[in-house]
């Protein structure tokens, strides 16, 4: 391959991995604005949001074309970096005779590959442990439900009695009692030992989230993680990595798609800098919390 057409794909690499990595940046507050109601809305008011959002999440026509494209920027992300990083090296297998790199380069600069891969590899578990759970695997997944203590008479002797209800909450917005239902492919509610489909349930990824994360009120089907302080230390660890693959990404791929301009430059850079902080600090906050307040 001539030296100029080589420069050209490795031109036209940066410019995909730019424009698919800005994109991910938009996917990245988007997604922190839904997760951070994991922590502002408490009890069951907090749960019905979550669970509500992740619906409308699944079930949005656009959004489901957004999410596909995330999915290719993911892919399309990981392997141009991939690829840029082997041509680097093949470029200059030897490196230069005097060399400082800390004075031409900053540390995350350098190392942008190695931080991709670990975000690529957090990406992997993370998707494996909610996203395949609740999105792609058949396995019964437990439902929005809620419980309540009510006020009835008993009907032998008429005296008062405290009893206990369950009740799912379903996607028209009511409560309906579980002992009356019986739930079929996942989340359809049909009335017990009739065939006929009375409702929509919604899958409680709210419990599904915090116990993940050790919360120990998560009683609805998903057994507490024993290893929660494992998985709180490697969300923190990885918000840590991807901090520092921001703080360099962000501005140079403004840079790289060729958006230079001597007033906007530095604003971009910290801009750049302030993402870089902000967005990974406020996703650690999250499984920190949940841990902490079980
Ligand atoms: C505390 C932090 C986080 C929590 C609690 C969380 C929670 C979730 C949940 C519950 C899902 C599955 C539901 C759904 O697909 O709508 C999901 C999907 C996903 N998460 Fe996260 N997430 C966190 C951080 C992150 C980070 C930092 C990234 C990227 C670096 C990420 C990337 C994704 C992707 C790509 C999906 C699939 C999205 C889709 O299907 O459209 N998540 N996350």
């Amino acid at each position: 391959m001539s030296k100029s057409a080589l420069l050209k794909s490795s031109i036209a690499k940066k410019y995909w991995m730019s424009l698919t990595g800005l994109f991910l940046c938009l996917f990245l507050v988007g997604h922190l604005a839904g997760n951070l109601q994991l922590i502002f809305t408490t009890g069951e008011e907090g749960k019905r949001a979550f669970n509500e959002y992740a619906y409308f999440m699944a079930h949005n026509p656009a959004i489901k074309i957004l999410s596909y494209l995330t999915y290719i920027s993911i892919i399309f992300h990981a392997i141009d970096g991939i690829m840029l990083a082997i041509q680097n090296k093949r470029a200059r297998p030897i490196p230069y005779a005097y060399n400082n790199p800390s004075a031409n380069s900053s540390l995350a600069s350098r190392n942008m590959a190695i931080l991709g891969t670990l975000i690529l590899v957090f990406i992997a578990t993370h998707m494996a442990n909610f996203w395949w759970k609740a999105k792609i695997s058949s396995d019964k997944f437990p439902l929005h439900m809620k419980e309540l203590t009510v006020e009835d008479s008993n009907p032998m002797t008429g005296q008062p009695q405290k009893v206990n209800v369950k009740l799912y909450l379903t996607t028209s917005g009511d409560y309906v009692p579980v002992d009356q239902l019986e739930v079929k492919n996942n989340t359809d509610l049909y009335a017990k030992g009739v065939d006929l489909k009375m409702a929509e349930g919604y899958k409680d990824l709210h419990s599904l989230v915090f116990a993940f994360f050790g919360h120990n009120k998560s009683k609805e089907g998903f057994p507490v993680n024993d290893m929660a302080l494992g998985a709180v230390l490697f969300y923190v660890i990885s918000m840590f990595v991807m901090g520092f693959h921001l703080w360099h990404g962000f501005s140079s791929a403004f840079q790289s798609l060729g958006l230079n301009h001597p007033s906007y430059t530095p604003l971009i850079k910290k801009a750049g800098y302030g993402f870089a902080v902000l967005v990974p600090l406020l996703f650690a906050i999250i499984p920190i919390l949940i841990f902490l307040t079980k």
